[in-house]
């Protein structure tokens, strides 16, 4: 019975949130996946992190905001992007796979007046500029295989620009492929809404 509330809570809000967002022209809270996303074993599709547990996240993190930028991979339809933008970081952007979800999120961005945030097309695997970030978030967005990719990138960037990084892996399902000398769990977080955990790497010493 527990349960069938918690459920009927969540689906209300649900609805509340996507009438909101439809009222202003927003578009975030509507989960979707591409055809290709679909049919991949190595891609998630998307839905957004709950925006309370993205502001619980924001807070706990330690860094130096002004000296900060911040990428979201995978950022789907910008709904973290909207959360980061609301703290003073240097930058904010993400890189989102699919071209419609870019499209939207890139609306979304114009729409709330967010110009300055940057919504890239691309596939993480290929990405040549976190080199530019230091602040990275993923939300389960790919397989082990892809994630090990990424987090190779991401690390061999400190070899030309040292520099103190930090890794929110928010629902972290291959948590172990970040378990790599010199960098260090600083922080677990819970998300109550749906249950999932948050950890956050850093290589601060
Ligand atoms: C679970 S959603 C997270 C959306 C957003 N970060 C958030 O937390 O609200 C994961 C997103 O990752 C994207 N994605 C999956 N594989 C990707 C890749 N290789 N490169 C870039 N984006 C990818 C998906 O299209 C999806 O929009």
């Amino acid at each position: 019975m527990r349960d069938l509330l918690v459920k009927c809570k969540r689906y209300g809000k649900f609805l509340c949130q996507f009438a909101v967002e439809k009222m202003r022209g927003l578009d975030f809270t509507l989960p979707a996946a591409s055809e290709e996303i679909q049919n991949s074993r190595e891609y998630n599709g998307y839905c957004k992190t709950p925006e309370k547990h993205m502001a619980l996240i924001l807070q706990s993190l330690r860094v130096p905001y002004a000296e900060s930028s911040f990428l979201d991979i995978g950022c789907g339809k910008g709904a973290v992007l909207r959360e980061a933008s609301k703290v003073p970081f240097r930058r904010v952007a993400g890189i989102e796979l699919d071209g419609e979800l870019t499209e939207i999120a890139r609306r979304n961005m114009k729409k709330l007046g967010l110009e300055r945030v940057e919504c890239i097309q691309g596939n993480a695997v290929t990405f040549e500029r976190y080199g530019e970030f230091n602040v990275f978030f993923l939300f389960n967005p790919f397989s082990s295989a892809v994630l090990s990719q990424v987090l190779e990138k991401i690390l061999q960037t400190l070899e030309d620009s040292p520099r103190e990084i930090y890794i929110i892996y928010h629902h972290p399902v291959h948590h172990h492929l970040l378990d790599v000398p010199g960098l260090h769990r600083e922080s677990v977080l819970y998300d109550r809404l749906k249950n999932y955990e948050t950890y956050i790497y850093t290589n601060r010493t």
